[in-house]
Formats: structure tokens, sequence, C-alpha cells
């Protein structure tokens, strides 16, 4: 008896899936850092789905006769239709197997002690949130594709619109608006790689493992992989049980996500600044100042950069999180459920609100084009001496001095005199002057990837494809 212990109630009056060796229950100072249901309640859907599956396997292993299997799994979907309704864990439930448990007793009486026979929360919690993750990873991807189409949209808005690239933040070369708002489109696809990644590694199966050296009873885990939609059963019962590689991996997925969210913010919000002027912001994403009445605020992207600090906090949490621990499962493991809800529903909460907020957005495509300054073009200009048999670094060094010219004399490079441009190098002629429209620029830019007007077209379709829906598999795969 601890000298804590008067207001301890004895394990018998509360639902728990232990206590038998304890004499007294847990304080409430324990129950309150031990307890996880305001976490993970939310699994109570795949909880519900592995155990139906769990009392099909028990009685495969002749643990359970055809009418308790039977009965338990109508327990479990009169406890799924509970839950569904919106009945709500009361404060003795320790988590949500102890919930779903303490309901199925409700449903089905004493049959509902069998069901735990041969499993335990380690193994069962592993395939919950493996089963939650899978959807979660769906959930992300739509997102995400989302917010992809609508900027294919706005890129074809802006497809023949010219504005200066950066570089340092510095004006380099002429772009179409296309290639700029397209360079946010690779990013987010590569982030759907790596969700599918995610869930791939989310799809190993480690119900069955018990709690750490595996079932005793001869289930067929195979089939409670197919049953469950997994790809593969795990190997090992210890490595099984706390194996949170996957939420790491979809942990990353979402950091890198809240990076290129961040990235387009921040571009976004350059731009929109008066300024920049390129961008005008909608009404539906911003909000205005209680001071400053003139102010239109892009709060939803400053919100969806900042947000991107969270999912790297919470990605160093879990590895932080893992790589102290000793093998098999140990209680520190409860908190990967916290990092993981929090980086997925805060994403959900981002992507839809980045998207409205570019759907939004007018680009100002006469301030784009006024950006563009002559001296952006010298890079051109080095090329057309190259192309007539100049060096590189020697074509470099005469359009130097000739941007020098601009600068000191406070002149665009076109109203610099042509026997400045012949001073500088003896192959310049005069079509010189044709190589500095920012349209030519351009159009000299056709390679892969390039920003002439075709390369571009070509990347918009590109991007078109990559949103399309994967080809659905050949169900008679076999040869
Ligand atoms: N709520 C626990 C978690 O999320 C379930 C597993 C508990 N296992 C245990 N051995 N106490 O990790």
């Amino acid at each position: 008896m601890s000298v804590l212990d008067e207001s301890v109630a004895p394990a018998e009056k509360s639902h728990k899936l232990w206590g038998g060796r304890f004499g007294a229950g847990p304080t409430p100072e324990f129950d309150a850092l031990n307890n996880s249901i305001g976490i993970d309640f939310r699994l109570w859907p795949y909880d519900i789905r592995l155990s139906r599956a769990w009392a099909v396997a028990l009685w495969g292993a002749s643990v359970l006769t055809l009418e308790e299997s039977r009965a338990i799994e109508q327990g479990l979907d009169a406890v799924g239709a509970r839950l569904a309704a919106g009945e709500a864990p009361i404060a003795t439930d320790e988590d949500v197997h102890t919930l779903i448990d303490r309901l199925l007793h409700d449903e089905v009486g004493d049959v509902a002690s069998r069901l735990h026979t041969g499993r335990s929360r380690n193994d069962q919690v592993a395939t919950a949130t493996r089963l939650w993750t899978m959807d979660a990873c769906q959930r992300l991807d739509h997102a995400v594709r989302t917010l992809q189409g609508v900027m294919i949209a706005q890129a074809e808005t802006i497809e023949t619109a010219l504005m200066p690239s950066y570089t340092h933040l510095q004006r380099a070369i002429p772009v179409s608006g296309a290639h700029w708002l397209l360079s946010h489109f690779w990013p987010l696809e590569r982030d759907r790689a790596r969700l599918k990644a995610g869930a791939r590694s989310a799809a190993v199966l480690p119900l069955g493992s018990g709690a750490v050296a595996g079932c005793a009873y001869p289930i067929s885990r195979v089939l409670l992989q197919g049953t469950l939609g997994f790809d593969a059963l795990s190997q090992n019962s210890i490595d099984a049980v706390s194996d949170r590689d996957f939420i790491a991996e979809v942990l990353f997925a979402s950091t890198m996500i809240g990076t290129h969210l961040s990235r387009l913010a921040e571009d976004l919000i350059i731009y929109g600044s008066s300024e920049f002027g390129f961008v005008q912001f909608g009404e539906g994403y911003t909000s205005g100042s209680s001071m400053m009445p003139q102010k239109r605020n892009p709060d939803a992207l400053e919100l969806a950069r900042g947000s991107a600090a969270r999912m790297l906090g919470n990605l160093t949490t879990l590895l932080a999180t893992l790589k102290g621990l000793p093998s098999s499962y140990n209680k520190d493991l409860q908190d990967d459920k916290r990092v993981l809800f929090d980086a997925t529903d805060t994403l959900l909460l981002v992507l839809p609100a980045v998207a409205g907020a570019l759907a939004e957005c007018t680009f100002r495509t006469d301030r784009m084009q006024a950006a563009l300054s002559s001296t952006m073009m010298a890079t051109d200009l080095a090329d057309y001496l190259v192309r007539k048999g100049a060096t590189f670094r020697e074509a470099h060094g005469a359009v130097g001095r000739l941007v020098r010219e601009s600068e000191q004399t406070g002149r665009e490079m076109q109203d610099i005199p042509f026997a400045s441009f012949a001073a500088a190098h003896p192959l310049f002629t005069d079509d010189v002057y044709e190589s500095l429209s920012a349209a030519q620029s351009v159009a000299q830019r056709e390679v892969e990837g390039g920003t002439g007007p075709s390369a571009v077209r070509a990347q918009i379709e590109q991007a078109r494809t990559a949103l399309l829906p994967p080809p659905t598999p050949r169900s008679n795969s076999v040869v």
C-alpha cells in the first residue's frame, strides 16, 4: 500500500484488461498520466475491425466455437454502432482497447472475455495504428492532389505571362509564370511518392505477435493479413510490437509536405506584398487588421508556413523517442499516436486552406512583366557571344562591363549605344538588341524542364498525367 492510497479505487471497480496481480488499484495521478483514451479513441473503427478478424482467427484455431466467434463478431458490430452513434468513453476507460472490451462485455456478456486470448494490446495497438495510417496516407494523398490540381489550373492562367526568376532573391532570368508555379508542384509529387512508401511500410501485419514472443495458438496470420488488407506479415514478433518506422516515414513525408507548403506560402506572401505586387489575395483566406483598415493579411498562408515547424517537431519527437528504447514494446511508444495524429490533422487543415488560398489568388501579369529589367538578359547576351564563337568566360566579362555601364548610366541595356557593345566585344553586331527581349530569352530555353513555351506546355501535360489515378491492376496477374 502506498502512502498516497487513501483515494485509490480497488481494481475491480473499473473495467481493466489487467489488475489481477495488483492488490490496490492505480493512483489517480498514474491514471491521469497513463490513460491514452483522449488520444487513441479515434482508433476505434480499426480496433473493431481487427478484433472481428481476431475472433474468426480464434475460431480457426479452435479456441472459440463458431457460436462464440459469431457472438463476438455481432457484439463488436453493436459496439461499433454505439460508437458511431456518438457513445463517449467514460473516465475509467484506460485506452481504446479497454473501452471496446468494456462495451463488448456490455453487449455479449462473459464470452467477450475470450476475445483477448493469444493477443496483447502490444500487437493490437500496432495493428490498429497501422490500419489508421494506411487510411490517413490516402486522405493526405487526396488533399495533396487537390492542391496540385489548383496549381495546374492557376499555372495555365499564367502560362504565357513572363516574370523574373530569382536566385538569392535577386532577379535572375525571365521565366513563364507557369514555370514558377509548377516548381511547387513537383515537390508535392515527390511527397506523394513518400506517402505511398509510408503506407507500404504500414501495410505489414503485426497481429499474431502477442505481447512479444508470438501467439501460442495456431491462428492463421495469412488469413488475418488477407482479411485486414495488409501486404505482408511481420517476420519477428519482438520487432513487430515496437516497429514504428512506418510512423517515422509518414512523419518525414508530412514534414516534407509542410516544408513544401511553407515555401509556396513564402513565395506567395512575398509576391503579394505591395513591393512585388505579382499576386492579389482573395477574401476567403485572408484577414483584416484590428487597427489598420487597409490591411488584407495572408493568414492562411502564414499559418501554413508556421505549421511546418510543428510537423518537424513531431518528427524529431518520434525519432528521439525511438532512439533509446530497449527492444520490444515500451510504454514510451504510447505517445507515437500523439505526433502521428497531430501531423495528419494539421496537414488535413492546412492543405485545403492553401489550395483555397491559391485558387483565389489573382496574378497581376502586368506587375510581373514590369519587374523584368533588361539586365536580366545578361546571360542571354553572353550566350549570344558564345553562339558567335566567344568562350563563355570571355563573354561573361564583356557582358559584365555592359551591365556596369547600364547601372552607372541608369540606362536599360537596350538604350546603351551600339558603340559600347562593339567596344565590349568585337563579335557584337547590331542584331544584339533582339537578344535583349524577355520573350526571346524564354524562347531559347526549350530544353526538357526549361521555361520555353513548348517545354512549359509539355510540363503542364506531364503534371496532368501525374495526377491521373493509377491504372487498376489486372485482377488475374498470374501468368
Ligand atoms: N495504449 C497503449 C499504447 O498506445 C496500448 C498498449 C499497451 N501495452 C501495454 N503493455 N501496456 O501503446
